[in-house]
């Protein structure tokens, strides 16, 4: 997601009471930032928050952290939401640095309508294929949980197959998620897919 760049972006970063400016300090101690020992849900690509922020908000008793490479577009998650909440941290970097900020330490990975990269010489870039699934294996804490959702059924497909290929199993695939009763909170892009009727593909992996 690359948008205009936001005036003042880095006045609403440095003020931002729940962005977490030197990530890589907390390695292996995020139980500590938070302050408990609940699960740490993660977010990559958490672009202007709505997913994460009503996720923590409805889930107290889980800690969640959003990641967003842009700090353009985290400017704006932090100006949407500059309210801070007990459970949620947010992170400016790239999901390809996750192992320098956590050990062992994440129940669920969630990936909402990730970039698809549909070129085949760039498909390494897909937040599903194997060079991030191996980064995954090194922040997850025993059973690993990737949950994704996606409008493009090519990246849906691709990461069925890369998933099921690195020893995932699916607990739940869904190709129309808003017609199902699985329970979901929608991102901004979500809304808009919705709002045009584009049918959602929704899949729950475990390893
Ligand atoms: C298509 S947008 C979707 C945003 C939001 N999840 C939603 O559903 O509305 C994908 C987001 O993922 C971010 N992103 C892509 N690759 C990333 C990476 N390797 N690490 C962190 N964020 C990434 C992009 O900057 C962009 O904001």
């Amino acid at each position: 997601m690359r948008l205009r760049n936001l005036k003042d972006k880095d006045v609403w970063l440095d003020n931002c009471s729940y962005l977490i400016k030197k990530p890589e300090e907390y390695k292996g101690n995020w139980h500590k930032v938070f302050g408990n020992d609940g699960p740490i849900y993660l977010e990559i690509g958490m672009g202007k928050g709505d997913f994460i922020y009503e996720m923590a908000q409805i889930y107290p008793y889980i800690n969640f952290v959003g990641i967003e490479k842009y700090s353009n577009v985290l400017a704006r998650a932090v100006k949407k939401y500059p309210l801070e909440l007990p459970n949620l941290k947010i992170i400016n970097m790239d999901a390809l640095k996750l192992q320098e900020v956590f050990d062992q330490e994440i129940a669920t990975i969630y990936l909402n309508f990730s970039d698809p990269w549909p070129k085949e010489r760039t498909k390494e870039r897909r937040l599903t294929s194997e060079r991030f699934l191996r980064i995954y294996d090194a922040i997850f804490l025993g059973e690993k949980r990737i949950v994704m959702k996606t409008d493009n059924l090519k990246l849906f497909a691709s990461s069925l197959i890369s998933l099921s290929n690195y020893g995932y199993v699916f607990k739940n695939v869904n190709l129309d998620l808003n017609n199902s009763d699985i329970f979901n909170v929608l991102t901004e892009y979500e809304r808009k897919f919705v709002a045009k009727k584009i049918k959602i593909n929704y899949l729950e992996a475990i390893k």
